[in-house]
């Protein structure tokens, strides 16, 4: 059993369904004072309206390339649709830390370098392919392929950026270069590429939701409902909306829910102050929790005897990935937890120790599930729809082992019952989405003329 001092101590990790409610009404306030005019300047959750129209109907082809910048990997894609099929080739390329954090120029210079070594081991540098450029930031959009840049989340921070477009900086890297040829069609965040991705197989998508390095998600959205959208109507009366919602509880907003952990993860960041809710549930800071609370609880004698270790009390070093491992171990069997421990020289804990670390990174991952369940339940109570499919990505989805179960047991507790929902792993990433999205913008494009 978990020991009573631990339980209580983590009560504020544990929200409950008055409390989740609470926090979807806010949220649907939040959303509704994104998309309209008078209050978008001011909003937190920008709700940006992407300029996607429309969903895939299977009739895409042709042959695109496809950028996909902003989550764990960076990758350079090229893929070809037609009809049914997809065939996807794609390379994973570094981005080096010093060039996250560096200047824009340099990279997005790096960028066109890795695109131009993809196009010439792909011996696709002769011609002038499409491109759909899956750019997980927030964009100010002004057409489908003019994003300014808001702000930087995550893990990057390049200068002279914010406040440019990305579009451009990218075709001007690409013009220094001189050696390739590329025609940028769209771009487009990860949850858009999710959500075309997965309605390419599954005609009821209508929500993308992202719980990886970062945490958003998008929707379906009336045109009419979208204020700050500004495109004529391509015929679907449609729009995808990014919400942004990472950003939702940066006004305050959530400060009764948030505990000394989370203020301190906000603390040490690279954007405090920003991205409250994206700091409660994705992969970029959810061990860091974690190990804050493991952290407190050994220097108060509540475990490993109260001897903690160098490498648990260092910033960082409790990794997302060993929750997930943590939380794999079947009941009452502590083997990954055991390696884990001993590699972070805690090789004093006992049984009863595995227990209680075995809860603390549950309440931190159930919080997150439920958090993100929240704003899907808001979502599907806005939209009337009565059957919607939420594509989902991300490596917190994709590899805890019980986060879609836990969204989909929190999503059925707060539901309208009338409301049929299903959550779907992304299984092919955005890339496809990014062509997806290319595709449709050239058939919408060749029905208006
Ligand atoms: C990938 C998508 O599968 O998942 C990306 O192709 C997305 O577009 C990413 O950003 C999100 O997950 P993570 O964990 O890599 O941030
Ligand atoms: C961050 C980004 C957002 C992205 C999300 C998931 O919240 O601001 O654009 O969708 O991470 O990658």
């Amino acid at each position: 059993h978990v020991s009573n001092e631990i339980r209580e101590k983590c009560r504020d990790l544990i929200l409950d369904n008055d409390t989740l409610k609470k926090i979807g009404a806010i949220f649907l306030d939040n959303v509704n004072r994104g998309l309209q005019k008078a209050t978008h300047d001011k909003a937190v959750v920008k709700c940006f309206p992407t300029y996607v129209q429309d969903l895939p109907d299977g009739t895409e082809n042709g042959k695109f390339l496809a950028l996909d910048l902003g989550g764990t990997n960076f990758r350079v894609l090229l893929i070809e649709l037609s009809g049914e099929h997809f065939e996807m080739k794609s390379k994973i390329f570094a981005i080096p830390q010093h060039i996250m954090l560096g200047s824009g120029e340099q990279l997005f210079d790096h960028i066109a370098e890795c695109l131009a070594i993809f196009v010439k081991e792909e011996q696709v540098q002769q011609e002038t392919l499409p491109l759909g450029f899956t750019f997980s930031f927030p964009l100010s959009q002004k057409g489908l392929t003019v994003g300014i840049l808001q702000r930087w989340t995550k893990g990057f921070n390049c200068s002279n950026v914010v406040g440019n477009d990305v579009v451009q900086m990218l075709n001007e890297a690409i013009e220094r270069r001189g050696d390739v040829k590329i025609e940028v069609c769209a771009i487009l965040n990860d949850t858009t590429g999710t959500l075309m991705s997965c309605a390419w197989k599954n005609h009821d998508c209508r929500i993308g939701l992202i719980v990886g390095t970062g945490n958003n998600g998008c929707y379906v959205e009336k045109q009419g409902n979208a204020e700050l959208f500004e495109d004529s109507d391509m015929g679907s009366g449609k729009v995808i909306i990014n919400l942004e919602n990472g950003a939702f509880g940066d006004d305050g907003c959530l400060d009764f829910v948030r505990t000394e952990y989370d203020r301190e993860v906000d603390k040490h960041s690279i954007n405090p102050g920003r991205q409250i809710q994206e700091k409660m549930i994705s992969g970029m800071y959810m061990g860091e929790l974690v190990r804050l609370a493991l952290e407190k609880f050994t220097k108060e004698g509540l475990l490993f005897g109260g001897k903690g270790s160098d490498l648990l009390y260092e910033r960082g070093r409790f990794y997302t990935k060993y929750v997930s491992e943590i939380e794999s171990d079947e009941p009452g069997m502590f083997t990954n937890q055991k390696e884990i421990l001993e590699e972070l020289g805690l090789k004093h804990a006992t049984e009863q120790d595995y227990v209680n670390v075995r809860f603390v990174c549950e309440c931190v991952s159930r919080r997150a599930a439920h958090l993100a369940s929240t704003s899907i339940v808001t979502l599907l109570h806005k939209m009337d729809e009565k059957k919607v499919t939420i594509g989902v990505d991300g490596s917190v989805y994709r590899y805890h082992p019980h986060f879609h179960n836990l969204m989909m047991e929190k999503i059925g507790e707060l539901c309208d019952p009338s409301i049929e929902f299903g959550l779907m792993l992304s299984e092919d990433g955005s890339g496809r989405g990014a062509a997806l999205v290319a595709a449709v913008a050239a058939r919408q494009k060749k029905k208006a003329r």
